[in-house]
């Protein structure tokens, strides 16, 4: 949801700001622009379309200055256009402001300030702060921009450059991400560390409320009422390598490709001499039992893990769960008391539905627990207790290994919930520790058979649509491997319970419709038969995903196999899910679609 870049140092800004802005394009794709000190007046250089638009124009035009702000934008007020992107200028060209997040109270501050002679240019939210600087601006650039986050609504992630105090960069946020990345005669401002980690490691994250003034040899740290604060520094692990595409042609292959390993570096540091340890976080045997209930709740792919962690928690805990989406658990006012446990799942640790549903439950005096991949971010630092998936930056916009990370990580907590309970016999919780040890070398195994998957694709990609079914957590994977296919490949698809069919979308079946039954539970493996003669006498092409155990029987029913590694009942979405990542990735690229950055999404939505 938009990506911000701020640098200031001995170097040319502007190739360190497109430099950082790579990285960010996950964020936000449809314009781009930076902003430059030029020595003598703030310099804006910006342009609807890809990042690469705005690099060609860069070639042919001199920005030159060594303090500069740059941004990558996912469009919510106003169309992509180039006056719309930002940097956004002040009227008397003063400021200039990237943003990312939504000032919700924009058009009461608009006509407030355009009855006061203030022309503006855009449709933006964001220009609406940069013509606020310029209004209250009296000579200190600080006083200017407390007395804005005074007045505005809503949540931002702001980089500001101001002409007349030019050698400095401000930044400030509320409910967006913003870090500091400290250098060596050098600072930058980034909406997350990919986008600076190849100049330095050393990062502060800016909390809600908080400021940061940015010089070339020190960074200063201020607080809503502009009291000075002290910042420890953190040092962050991540390889630069695992940033780039490393050889492969796309983000998505080379994250689908990286989950065997993302796997290990989960599970194996939580299983120590045959028990689930989870150093990382303070829940009591005493706490556990006193649990009522369970709420898991998530966007996106990780809601569809939720989906998938209800039947693993009711089978081990016996324990009600409840899975819903941020969006509507925010506002649906849940009943939850200190007795519920709210898991709340998000590979960014950011996203602003979850991060909301996240206060709600705190509110109310649940106990909340983060499964989060990004380190430091803000879910992770608000929740009571937090367990990181050690997947890595995951830069495409489809999510793979985060899922399959956060996966590993609800099958931990499930398992570890019931062995300190002793709800499990050591023997059935020895053999399932035993399933969970060997899903790493199972995904690589599983991975291997691309070419079987290309080949089906390149049999499908030209259809208009398709239907996931699976019963059990056979559903639960296939509302994932629908939402990819949706994502990336623009194909419509729509994801049942295979015993809904005949309510309703059975209607849609017709000559040649190609369904993908999931059918790896081996419990349900009949009535997924039935199911599947169901549509096939209504002239459905069935690809059947299942276990070698079950795939003669069920190559009697279907056009078409594919087999996965059996592993435990709760777990097999982990299998499942590789080949069709696999296929949506091929199907899109067969289209011709972008693949890292499908089009109208974006990776971290900071915006409701
Ligand atoms: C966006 C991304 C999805 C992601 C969802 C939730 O929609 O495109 O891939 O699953 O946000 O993101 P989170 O970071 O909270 O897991």
């Amino acid at each position: 949801m938009c990506g911000i870049v701020g640098y200031i140092g001995g170097e040319q800004a502007a190739p360190v700001l497109l430099h950082g802005l790579k990285r960010l394009e996950y964020r936000g794709y449809d314009s781009a622009g930076v902003a430059v000190y030029n020595g003598k007046a703030v310099q804006v250089v910006k342009s609807k379309g890809r990042l690469a638009v705005l690099e060609g124009i860069l070639r042919e035009e001199e920005l030159p200055g060594t303090v500069g702000i740059g941004h990558t934008r996912w469009a919510t007020h106003g169309a992509p256009s180039d006056v719309n992107s930002h940097p956004q200028v002040s009227d008397g060209g003063l400021f200039a402001v990237v943003h990312n997040g939504i000032i919700e109270n924009y058009l009461d501050i608009k006509n407030h300030l355009k009855r006061r002679g203030v022309e503006f240019v855009s449709d933006t939210d964001t220009e609406v702060v940069a013509q606020m600087l310029e209004h209250y601006y009296q000579g200190d650039v600080l006083e200017a921009i407390r007395q804005v986050i005074l007045r505005v609504e809503g949540s931002y992630a702001l980089g500001i450059i101001c002409a007349s105090c030019p050698e400095k960069v401000y930044a400030v946020r509320k409910d967006s991400p913003l870090i500091v990345g400290l250098g060596e005669g050098e600072n930058f401002i980034a909406s997350d560390v990919t986008a600076i980690l190849s100049r330095t490691r050393r990062v502060c994250r800016l909390k809600d409320g908080e400021i940061a003034v940015l010089e070339q040899g020190r960074v200063s740290f201020f607080g809503p009422d502009l009291e000075p604060l002290e910042k420890p520094a953190e040092q962050v692990e991540w390889d630069v390598a695992a940033a780039e595409k490393g050889g492969y042609e796309h983000f998505m292959m080379k994250e689908i490709c990286e989950q065997p390993e993302a796997l290990g570096k989960t599970i194996s540091p939580r299983l120590r001499e045959g028990r689930v340890v989870l150093d990382d976080i303070s829940l009591t045997r005493e706490e556990i039992e006193n649990f009522s209930r369970v709420y898991i709740v998530a966007c996106g792919t990780s809601y569809h893990v939720g989906a998938v962690a209800k039947y693993a928690f009711e089978k081990l805990l016996r324990l009600p769960i409840e899975v819903d989406v941020a969006s509507e658990f925010r506002y649906r006012d849940p009943v939850l008391d200190e007795r519920s446990l709210v898991i709340i799942i998000s590979q960014s640790g950011e996203t602003a539905d979850t991060l909301a549903a996240l206060r709600e439950a705190k509110r109310q005096g649940a106990r909340t627990l983060a499964i989060v991949n990004v380190v430091g971010s803000t879910i992770a630092a608000e929740a009571d207790d937090v367990l990181y998936t050690w997947a890595g930056p995951e830069i495409a916009v489809a999510s793979t290994k985060a899922y399959s990370t956060q996966l590993a990580v609800i099958y931990l907590i499930a398992l570890y919930m019931a062995q300190e309970t002793g709800r499990l016999p050591g023997e059935e919780l020895a053999g399932y520790l035993k399933a969970l040890e060997a899903l790493p070398a199972q995904a690589e195994r599983c991975l291997r058979e691309k070419e079987t998957i290309q080949y089906f694709a390149s049999q499908y990609f030209n259809a208009h649509d398709m239907y996931f079914i699976g019963r059990n957590v056979d559903y639960a994977a296939s509302l994932e491997a629908s939402l990819k296919l949706k994502e990336i490949s623009y194909i419509h698809s729509e994801a049942y319970t295979a015993g809904e069919l005949k309510h309703g979308p059975i209607s849609l079946i017709e000559e040649g419709t190609l369904v993908i039954a999931i059918c790896t539970c081996g419990r349900l493996f009949d009535k997924m038969m039935s199911n599947i003669r169901e549509v096939k006498a209504r002239g459905a092409v069935v690809l059947g995903i299942t276990t070698e155990e079950l795939r003669e029987k069920l190559a009697q029913e279907t056009d078409c196999q594919f087999c996965v590694p059996a592993t435990a009942d709760f777990m097999l979405p982990s299998m499942s899910i590789l080949p069709l990542q696999l296929f949506a990735y091929y199907a899109a690229g067969m289209k011709g679609c972008d693949i890292d950055k499908p089009r109208n999404l974006a990776k971290s939505v900071t915006v409701e």
